[in-house]
């Protein structure tokens, strides 16, 4: 009896205190910021997100064989996923978690992080993914209604039910990550899936049309200065589009603050962009969603949204770097969510690693035999994989250190201005990009000059790496170059089919210059590790990288001369 009491006892005291839960708790992801730059940590210290993101679809287990072979081959560190309402709960009220944690098992046998889609009451404008008794039920689930009156299949963000249902549905999924996932494989969420409404500006709907006539909130009027008034009166044309961007902003803040709560991970939205050279009208792109000419209401509306996080499909280097350009601000780290994962998209790595971006996603990198072409890439193979892998491995091997740089340190990103795609060109332009064919060029075209300070950069695209040969771009336009200023005269630089110089600035003009000295090497634990000097041919016509990328720190100075 005695004994038996004290087992019972023993085993009060080890439930109370936890220690039944083998493993311990791994500190939670978050973002921080540091004067207008950012990172997120896992496990305490900076993450770089070398990401890879499935096709839609890929939420089942039978699929996951499929993908694992490509995150390996891509060195990918974090796998970015859906989860599905309609697969979580099925039935109202009923839910089932087995994918999820089929998936972080497997996740963790290949130490790779997840990131998480919840595809709920928006996926692409549309309620696909929530359950039947969701997008079957209009009457509990109402659509936007056009101001002509036509029902779209877009489900409105005025009503407390859809809210509702949503909310507690992610509720159940946060809380069931808190108990299996201590470990933090899962390091972050998207909440909804490219919100917002295509065919129309907002809901006109006669409940949406009561809310439209009342008074701006005071907090919208407090963000953008305005007076007050009904929507129309402080937004004039606008005020559609802003009316239905704030409504579903406050809608997805709800979620995600509710969600929060259960279990604290860094959240944000992907955005369907509008294209920022010839947006087009609201409707013609997915009105509501955090498209550039709303992020601001967006900020307001929905403060526990960690970021808004652009989805980028231009190929074409102007469109695809203006993209980059407009959300990353001291206001929003960028995280590129998704980019097409052909060819041309790869060199805009570079860009978002000199804009401090917390990681990058290609889209459709599994071998569920799917393509998202014209978007993405025709087929899945090697080809496609290979350029993500290079600089993959190469960033990889310094994810940490690279992201504790680009928290503390300016970074200058590039890649090569001149678009050589040709195929199919006239489809590129029906979708809004602005690729232009490669035609005759000036050296100047392939030509990219930054100021750094004391020193400037020259960039330069498609030229021997002997000799002084004008740079003639390459084919396809596969360049790009990323540096980091570690300290005075002293840069990181990583770059890829492309030369880089130095030359002073007009800071140190006049003077006589030099490399004093360029490493290649790498970090082991955040420190450098020496490899190799570069001198002779490796520095006398710049800094030239050819088929993969190197890390290189480079020492720059000046001398006197009598
Ligand atoms: C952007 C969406 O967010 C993705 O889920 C997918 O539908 C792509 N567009 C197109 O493949």
């Amino acid at each position: 009896m005695k004994k038996t009491i004290f087992r019972l006892l023993t085993a009060a005291f080890f439930c109370i205190t936890g220690v039944f839960q083998s493993v311990n708790a791994a500190e939670l992801p978050k973002i921080i910021e540091r004067d207008g730059r950012h990172a997120l940590t896992v496990d305490g210290k900076p993450y770089l997100l070398l990401a890879a993101q499935t096709n839609n679809s890929a939420n089942y287990p039978a699929a996951l064989p499929d993908v694992w072979p490509v995150v390996e081959q891509m060195h990918a560190n974090t796998l970015v996923i859906p989860v599905a309402w309609e697969q979580v709960e099925p039935d109202e009220g009923e839910f089932d978690f087995s994918f999820v944690d089929t998936l972080i098992k497997q996740a963790r046998e290949k130490e790779v992080r997840l990131v998480l889609l919840w595809f709920a009451t928006w996926k692409n404008n549309a309620p696909h993914y929530a359950p039947s008794w969701v997008k079957l039920d209009n009457r509990r689930f109402p659509r936007v209604k056009t101001e002509d009156g036509k029902t779209l299949n877009s489900l409105s963000p005025h009503h407390r039910s859809t809210l509702e249902a949503d909310k507690k549905a992610f509720v159940q999924l946060m809380r069931h990550l808190k108990k299996v996932d201590r470990q933090r494989t899962v390091i972050m969420v998207q909440v909804q899936n490219e919100v917002g409404t295509y065919g129309s500006a907002r809901d006109y709907s006669d409940a949406a049309q009561k809310v439209f006539q009342q008074p701006v909130p005071q907090k919208l009027l407090d963000n953008t200065g305005k007076k007050p008034g009904n929507w129309r009166e402080v937004f004039g044309k606008d005020a559609d589009e802003f009316f239905h961007a704030w409504h579903i902003g406050r809608f997805v803040d709800e979620i995600a603050e509710a969600g929060k709560q259960e279990y604290p991970l860094p959240m944000y939205v992907n955005v369907a962009l509008r294209n920022p050279y010839h947006p087009g009208e609201p409707g013609q792109y997915s009105s509501g969603g955090a498209t550039d000419n709303v992020i601001h209401i967006w900020k307001a509306a929905a403060p526990h949204i960690d970021m808004i996080s652009p989805d980028i499909y231009f190929r074409d280097h102007k469109t695809a770097t203006r993209v980059m350009d407009l959300y990353a601000r001291e206001d929003n780290p960028l995280y590129i969510a998704e980019i097409g994962n052909d060819q041309p998209y790869v060199r805009y790595f570079f860009d978002a690693m000199g804009h401090g971006a917390l990681g990058f996603a290609p889209f459709g990198m599994d071998n569920t035999k799917y393509s998202n072409f014209p978007l993405g890439a025709e087929t899945m193979d090697e080809k496609v994989i290979k350029p993500f892998a290079d600089l993959y491995r190469v960033f990889g091997a310094m994810g940490s250190e690279w992201a504790e740089i680009s928290l503390n340190h300016r970074t200058w990103g590039f890649s090569e201005p001149v678009d050589t795609f040709a195929p199919d060109k006239e489809l590129w332009n029906a979708r809004g990009s602005d690729g232009e064919e490669k035609t005759e060029k000036d050296p100047e075209d392939y030509t990219q000059r930054q100021n750094l300070g004391d020193w400037s950069a020259e960039i330069t695209y498609g030229r021997p790496a002997f000799w002084i040969d004008p740079p003639k771009g390459n084919n396809p336009a596969s360049g790009g170059a990323v540096i980091a200023e570690l300290g005075k005269n002293e840069y990181l630089v990583v770059g890829y089919h492309a030369r880089v110089s130095f030359s002073p600035s007009k800071e140190l003009e006049g003077e006589q210059f030099t490399f004093d000295r360029v490493e290649e090497g790498h970090f082991n634990d955040g420190e450098w590790v020496f490899e190799r000097v570069w001198n002779g041919d490796q520095t006398d016509w710049g800094l030239n990288f050819i088929y993969r990328p190197h890390v290189l720190k480079v020492k720059l100075a000046t001398y006197e001369i009598d």
